[in-house]
C-alpha cells in the first residue's frame, strides 16, 4: 500500500423533495412573528417530499449524476446513512443500487446514529479505500426531518439526500487523518420505532450539541490535529442555520479565541445558503453545508475546511479536509441551484395533508399519486413491498 495515497471526496451531489413550504406561510398559520424563523433560527423555507418520494428516491436522484459522470466499475461498496429508514431489516441502499443499475459485486449497508451517520459512512469509506485504493465507495446520507405538527420543532423540518463518491486522489476534498471524537448518553432527540415524528428536548439538544463541540475539539487537539487559525471555513451540522453560529461562537469562546461578527460570517455564511432554504436534512445536513460552501466561493484551492458533525444521542466528530487544485472543474453548482429552485411552493393546507399522510399497512396493492417531477418515484406498495420506478 502506498502511504502517500490521498483519500477523500471525489464528487458530491445532492437532491431534495418536490415541494417547498416558505416559513412566511408557516408563520401565517402559527402566528409566530416571522423574525423568529428568519433571524432567530435562520430558516426561510423547508423542503417537503411529495407523496411518491422518500429517502430512496432522493438518494437515487442525488447519486445518479455521480454514476453517470464516473461510471460504477470501481464502486464496490454503497453505504447509506439515514435516521428515517423505510425498513427495519433491508438496507434502503439496495433499492438505490437497483435503480442505478450498480454491479452485483457490491456490498450495500445502512448506517444509523442520528445526524452523525453520514460522517460514520465517510470515515468507514476512507478506511476501505485505504485498504484498496483501486476501489471507490458511494456514501449516501439522506433523511426526511419530521416533527409533530404545531410543535416548536415544526419550523426546523426539511429533506435532502447527499451522495459522495469516496476514493483515492480525490477531485474535491482530501480528508486529513486526525479526528476528534465525542460520545455521551443523552436523550436530547430520538424517535422510538413506533413513532413517525421525532421527540426532542429543544434546549437540551442545543446544550448537548455545544457540549459535543467542546468534546470533539479537545480530542482533536489531543490527537495531534491542527490549530483553529489554520481553518478558513467550517461546515457544521445545521438542524437550523443559526445553530452553526451558536456552535462556532462556542468553539472559539471555549478555546480562548476572539471572534468578531465579521470573522464569524466569513467562516460560515457560504455554508448556510442551501440549508436555510432546504431545512434540516439530518444526516445530509453537514454535507449540504459543504456543497453550499463549494458552490458559493470563488476559489478555495488548498484551503483547510473544518467539519463538525453532530448526531443526537449523541456522537460527534471533528475532522479537516483540504480543497484540492482543479476542484472547480468538478462542481455541480448549476445543477444544485436548479434542484433548489425547481421545487414547487405549497400552501399550509397541502403541507399538513402531506405531513399527515401515512402508507397503508394492510399489505394490499396501493398506488401512490403521481406528484414528483424527479427522476425516480415510489409508485406504490404491494404485499408490504415498496415499488420504485424511474419516472
Ligand atoms: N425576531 C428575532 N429572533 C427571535 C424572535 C423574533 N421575533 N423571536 C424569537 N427569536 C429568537 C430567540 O431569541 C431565539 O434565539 P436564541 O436561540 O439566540 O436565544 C430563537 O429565536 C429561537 O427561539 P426559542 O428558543 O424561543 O424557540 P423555540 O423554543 O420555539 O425552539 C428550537 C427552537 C429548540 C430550535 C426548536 O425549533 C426545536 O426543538 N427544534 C428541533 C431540535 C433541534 O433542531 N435541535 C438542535 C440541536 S440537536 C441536533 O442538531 C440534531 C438534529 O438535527 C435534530
Amino acid at each position: 500500500m502506498n502511504t502517500n495515497t490521498t483519500i477523500g471526496i471525489h464528487d458530491l451531489s445532492f437532491a431534495t423533495g418536490e415541494f417547498v413550504l416558505p416559513h412566511t406561510e408557516l408563520a401565517a398559520h402559527t402566528g409566530v412573528e416571522i423574525g423568529k424563523y428568519h433571524v432567530g433560527i435562520g430558516q426561510r423555507s423547508m423542503s417537503i417530499p411529495a407523496a411518491d418520494e422518500d429517502i430512496v428516491t432522493m438518494a437515487a436522484a442525488a447519486a445518479a449524476p455521480i454514476v453517470e459522470r464516473w461510471g460504477a466499475d470501481r464502486i464496490r461498496t454503497v453505504v447509506f446513512a439515514t435516521e428515517t429508514p423505510i425498513d427495519q431489516s433491508k438496507a434502503a441502499g439496495i433499492y438505490v443500487h437497483s435503480l442505478l443499475n450498480l454491479q452485483p459485486s457490491t456490498r450495500v449497508v445502512e448506517l444509523k446514529q442520528a445526524c452523525y451517520g453520514g460522517t460514520a459512512g465517510l470515515q468507514f469509506a476512507l478506511g476501505l479505500v485505504q485498504r484498496d485504493p483501486s476501489q471507490q465507495v458511494l456514501v449516501i446520507a439522506g433523511d426526511v426531518s419530521r416533527y409533530e405538527l404545531d410543535s416548536p420543532g415544526e419550523a426546523t423540518q426539511g429533506a435532502a439526500a447527499v451522495a459522495m463518491l469516496v476514493g483515492a486522489d480525490p477531485a474535491l476534498i482530501r480528508i486529513d487523518p486526525p479526528s476528534g471524537l465525542h460520545t455521551a448518553d443523552v436523550m436530547d432527540f430520538w424517535r422510538p420505532n413506533y413513532l413517525s415524528t421525532a421527540l426532542v428536548n429543544g434546549q437540551e439538544s442545543i446544550a448537548a450539541y455545544l457540549q459535543a463541540v467542546e468534546g470533539v475539539w479537545k480530542d482533536y487537539t489531543e490527537q495531534g490535529g491542527r490549530t483553529l487559525s489554520e481553518f478558513s471555513a467550517f461546515c457544521y451540522h445545521q438542524p437550523f442555520t443559526k445553530m452553526a453560529y451558536k456552535a462556532h461562537r462556542h468553539l472559539f469562546n471555549t478555546t480562548g479565541h476572539d471572534l468578531d461578527e465579521d470573522q464569524m460570517s466569513e467562516m460560515l455564511r457560504r455554508t448556510t445558503a442551501y440549508n436555510e432554504v432546504l431545512g434540516n436534512s439530518y444526516t445530509a445536513s453537514m454535507y449540504v453545508a459543504l456543497a453550499s460552501l463549494l458552490d458559493h466561493s470563488s476559489d478555495l484551492t488548498d484551503q483547510l475546511i473544518g467539519f463538525v458533525s453532530y448526531g443526537s444521542g449523541c456522537v460527534a466528530e471533528f475532522f479537516g479536509g483540504i480543497v484540492v487544485p482543479g476542484y472547480l472543474e468538478h462542481l455541480r453548482t448549476d445543477a444544485h441551484r436548479a434542484i433548489v429552485h425547481r421545487r414547487q411552493p405549497i400552501g399550509h393546507g397541502t403541507y399538513r395533508e402531506l405531513h399527515e399522510r401515512s402508507l397503508p399497512q394492510d399489505g394490499g396493492h396501493h398506488l401512490t399519486p403521481k406528484q414528483t417531477t424527479g427522476p425516480f418515484r415510489l409508485a406504490g406498495l404491494s404485499g408490504h413491498k415498496r415499488l420504485y420506478e424511474t419516472s
